[in-house]
């Protein structure tokens, strides 16, 4: 199965705000309340929101492709676009999802290889991102690449308050 990734512009924000909401619903409805699942999704899955996104040069987001279909996401950020100040030292992988029926065939072991050699490329010494303490398949994932927690945030799913990890691996 061939993989490819095409970095995504501005004529694709509905379509990336559609596949954003998807797989946060796939991910997280199961072990969260609707309401908050709910309000939380007004809020952040605007196309002005999915716009801005794409128009912020110090982010990448890129389409992984598998046989031209859409398969999942991952959204890197660097210097000020990081959602906590790590400075210009460190890459962020704000995200990376794939959809459930592409799951478990290393197409996020791609995504992620894709964004440690970015940060690689560009001289960085560290990759960061910042994970929900419960999302256990994700934990597993980050550990088996070589990421450790460094820190935590508080995260807000409409009014509940969660707790994401951050974690990093050197390079
Ligand atoms: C986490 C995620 C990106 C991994 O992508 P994936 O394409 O399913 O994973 P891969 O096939 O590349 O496998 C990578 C590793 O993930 C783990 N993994 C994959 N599928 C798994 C499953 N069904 N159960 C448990 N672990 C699994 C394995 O450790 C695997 O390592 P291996 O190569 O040693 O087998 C994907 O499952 C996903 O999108 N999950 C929902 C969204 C999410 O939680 N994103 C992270 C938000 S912080």
């Amino acid at each position: 199965m061939a993989v490819t990734l095409k970095r995504v512009d501005l004529t694709e924000a509905e379509q990336l705000l559609a596949l954003r909401q998807q797989t946060f619903f796939d991910a997280f409805a199961a072990q969260n309340d609707p309401v908050h699942m709910q309000a939380y999704a007004e809020k952040v899955f605007t196309i002005e929101n999915t716009i801005a996104e794409l128009s912020n040069p110090e982010s990448e987001i890129y389409f992984a492709l598998v046989d031209n279909e859409v398969a999942g996401y991952v959204k890197l950020n660097f210097n000020d676009a990081q959602t906590e100040p790590q400075g210009s030292e460190a890459l962020e992988l704000e995200r990376i999802y794939v959809l459930e029926k592409f799951q478990g065939q290393k197409i996020g072991k791609y995504l992620m290889d894709y964004a440690i050699n970015k940060a690689i490329e560009t001289n960085k010494k560290y990759i960061w991102l910042g994970v929900w303490e419960h999302n256990q398949k994700a934990l597993a994932f980050y550990h088996s690449k070589g990421f450790v927690v460094f820190g935590s945030h508080p995260f807000k799913l409409g009014t509940d308050n969660q707790n994401d990890l951050l974690m990093k691996k050197l390079l």
